[in-house]
């Protein structure tokens, strides 16, 4: 059988943009990702509606084309999700929790696709159950907080199996950095794929320089999966780049907390709030930020080491789109080449 691959979702590609947080993923990624016929996806404020819509109202001045945002079930997001059936996205993404039924159905009579992000087979099962649109399987090699334990190549194909036939778009994140990436994706069943650490070393990406220029000098060798970073808010696992200040304190003990006791490292305005970075912090920095850079964390997942350069998101875009063809024609003309000619019967002279 040849590989082939196209849209999603009625997007014109199937590369998607991972909503990255607080605001990595912010209007002019999320824009460039749309304008390039992907699935860009905002990270939403926290339960905040003004803030929600001002981003959205920011992105649609920069695209016509659609979008969509996504919120964390950790917390409570009910006026953010308001905001984005208010504002007619395309899309919700949901991670780190259930979203059950009820819920996929008010989405989807606002007219908002749903796409659930999981770790294993039994949230998939859930978000199948509950009618989603779309699965995101992350596998435990993916950049920022961690839902499960199980690498990708493992993960996307039981995902495929359990969703079968249904009208249900499976997407696969974890260190997908180049076009190999994603051809070995749609190998294992995916339709398409979900980028972030790629995503934040783009030219639009809302992430402080030092951030973009560290991911080229770190490999698959220099991340870690730890619960270091904003214990006293959400004690989650992330995956960051292997800093020295990261490697000095991966082995705290518990009790170190991002609280009062710890000292400032640095000042973030984060969706115009002033925000004081303690140590262990688990803000990423933002082109606000100013202090400490080198003692901040750096979300990134172990395709790290195919980051090569910062570039325009829709060059990503492209790149991925074109290179895939690439392999993929490549593949099929090794491998399933036209039905043989017939050989031309040797004329005795
Ligand atoms: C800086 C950063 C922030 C992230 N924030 C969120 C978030 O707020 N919500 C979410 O669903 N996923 C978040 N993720 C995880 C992504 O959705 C996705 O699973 C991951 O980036 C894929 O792995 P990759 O970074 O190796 O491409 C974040 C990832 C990174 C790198």
């Amino acid at each position: 059988m040849a590989l082939k691959f196209g849209g999603i979702l009625g997007f014109d590609n199937g590369i998607v943009l991972a909503p990255m947080g607080p605001d990595v993923a912010g209007p002019k990624l999320v824009a460039a990702v749309a304008n390039a016929g992907g699935i860009g996806l905002l990270a939403s404020p926290s339960n905040n509606y003004d803030m929600t819509q001002k981003a959205i109202t920011e992105t649609k001045r920069l695209t016509s084309k659609p979008f969509g945002a996504g919120i964390l079930l950790e917390f409570e997001n009910t006026r953010t999700v308001q905001a984005i059936f208010d504002e007619k996205l395309a899309c919700l993404q949901v991670y780190w929790g259930d979203y059950p039924k009820e819920m996929v159905d008010e989405a989807h009579k606002n007219g908002v696709k749903v796409l659930h992000q999981i770790g294993s087979i039994k949230e998939a099962e859930k978000a199948i159950a509950a009618g989603v649109d779309c699965i995101i399987a992350q596998g435990v090699e993916a950049g920022g907080h961690i839902i499960g334990t199980i690498g990708l190549i493992a993960l996307l194909p039981r995902v495929v199996d359990v969703v079968g036939d249904k009208d249900i778009a499976v997407v696969a994140a974890g260190s997908i950095t180049d076009p190999r990436c994603y051809v070995a994706a749609l190998a294992l069943g995916a339709k398409g794929v979900c980028l972030g650490t790629r995503f934040i070393a783009s030219k639009e990406a809302y992430a402080h320089d030092y951030y973009k220029e560290q991911l080229l000098h770190y490999t698959e060798a220099d991340t870690d999966r730890t619960d270091l970073y904003s214990r006293a808010s959400w004690r989650a696992p992330v995956r960051c780049l292997n800093t020295p200040f990261h490697n000095q304190w991966k082995n705290a003990p518990e009790s170190a907390e991002n609280n009062d006791e710890q000292p400032i490292i640095g000042y973030s305005v984060i969706y115009g709030g002033e925000t004081v970075l303690r140590r262990f912090a688990g803000q990423v920095p933002n082109p606000t930020t100013s202090g400490e850079l080198e003692n901040m964390v750096y979300y990134a997942g172990q395709g790290v080491g195919l980051v090569r350069d910062i570039l325009p998101a829709a060059e990503i875009v492209q790149n991925f789109v074109d290179g895939a063809k690439k392999i993929i024609k490549e593949f099929n003309e090794k491998y399933n080449p036209p039905e043989s000619v017939p050989a031309v019967p040797l004329t005795s002279s």
